[in-house]
């Protein structure tokens, strides 16, 4: 478990773009905290880590959003609105984790029963200096992600 502070919406997207070089195709990354927590702000540079140059919207409504990236399909869900974790099959969660893309996951507790166990899980709360960030590696794959991140920074 690592944890770091970070002072702006910057640091944010600059942590993701940051984390998203540490990570292999087929990382599946959770994103924990509340509305404003800065989930898909880090979820912005991690696409823009994989290269991404384009536009970065919330999946609030379709869910699921695709990315082409110079790195390989990657996925951005964001479940806050799902109703029922059975929903997932009807938006393809099958083929987003077939294990081969990246995929960042905003409100995975909505998806319980379902999703299988993530190999990183980010979270972030806000206080005083800006946002606390606490990051875990669950498997093998995220325990190679942060450990170079750690080497990288
Ligand atoms: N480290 C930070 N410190 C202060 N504000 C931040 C930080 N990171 C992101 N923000 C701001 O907080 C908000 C986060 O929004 P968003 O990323 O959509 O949150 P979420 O997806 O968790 O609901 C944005 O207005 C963003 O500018
Ligand atoms: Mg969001």
């Amino acid at each position: 478990m690592s944890e770091y502070v970070l002072a702006d919406e910057a640091a944010t997207t600059a942590f993701g773009e940051r984390l998203a070089r540490c990570t292999e195709p087929g990382c599946l990354i959770f994103l924990r905290g509340d509305l404003g927590a800065g989930k898909t702000t880090l979820a912005r540079g991690f696409l823009r880590g994989l290269g991404y140059a384009g536009r970065v919207k919330s999946p609030t409504y379709t869910l699921v959003e695709p990315y082409d990236t110079p790195r390989g399909v990657a996925y951005h869900l964001d479940l806050y609105r799902l109703a029922d974790p059975e929903e997932l099959e009807w938006i393809g969660i099958r083929d987003v984790l077939d294990g081969s893309h990246r995929c960042l996951i905003e409100w995975p507790q909505r998806g319980l029963g379902i999703l299988p166990d993530p190999d990183l899980t980010v979270e972030l709360e806000m206080d005083d200096r800006g946002r606390q960030l606490t990051i875990l590696a669950y498997s093998m794959a995220g325990k190679r992600a942060l450990t170079s991140f750690q080497y990288k920074s």
